[in-house]
């Protein structure tokens, strides 16, 4: 890529700056709320590689006390569009989650299959709960069903860019949402 072009790669800003300030404030006001007199061990369990920009406010969002993990998982198949098997790269550090109150932290959900994947594993190791928080939601290419406790915004079917999330391991550094110009798929 050549230097200059980064940021003029994206043609529209879908969601600036302020407006993820805002939207990750209010995540954080309803996580309160719902986890404040639970008495449980709360851990935010994050996505990588996407969900970090997102985790790395939404956590300092939070008063209360809390622990912080990440998975990791690779779908098969390639291009902007998930494939529905699911491989698991890096588990959680803690395997016993008895008594546990999780919350998935994503980035966005799509067709639903890497989160309804996750869910379902994460249950069945035995946490108190497990919930869902996630910035992005495109309802329109949902797959598998995935029930969303906490949700930052919906969005059209559209591929987005920035916060955390990627176009082929790239712009994940941009401060605000934004959709690509159709020649930066070509690149
Ligand atoms: P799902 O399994 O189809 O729900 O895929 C979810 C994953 O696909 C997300 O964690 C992202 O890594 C990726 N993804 C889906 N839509 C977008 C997008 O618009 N921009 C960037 N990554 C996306
Ligand atoms: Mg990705």
């Amino acid at each position: 890529m050549a230097a200059g072009t980064f940021a003029s790669d994206v043609e529209r800003v879908l969601i600036s700056e302020a407006r993820i300030k805002e939207i990750v404030a209010r995540l954080g006001c309803e996580i309160e709320d719902t986890y404040k007199n639970s008495g449980r061990p709360l851990m935010f369990v994050g996505i990588l590689k996407g969900s970090a920009v997102f985790m790395a406010d939404l956590m300092r969002s939070v008063n209360l006390p809390l622990t912080v993990d990440f998975m990791q998982v690779s779908s098969y198949g390639a291009g902007t569009v998930s494939g529905g098997r699911i491989n698991m790269r890096l588990d959680l550090k803690e395997g016993d989650l008895t008594g546990t109150d999780i919350l998935v932290v994503e980035d966005i959900l799509d067709s639903g299959n890497t989160l309804s994947f996750l869910l379902d594993y994460l249950r069945r190791r035995g946490a108190a709960s497990v919930r869902l928080c996630v910035l992005l939601n495109k309802p329109d290419r949902r797959v598998a069903d995935v029930h969303v406790d906490f949700e930052g915004m919906r969005i059209p079917d559209e591929f987005v860019v920035g916060y955390g999330l990627d176009f082929d391991e790239k712009y994940r550094n941009l401060p605000y949402i934004g959709v690509l110009r159709p020649e930066a798929y070509q690149k």
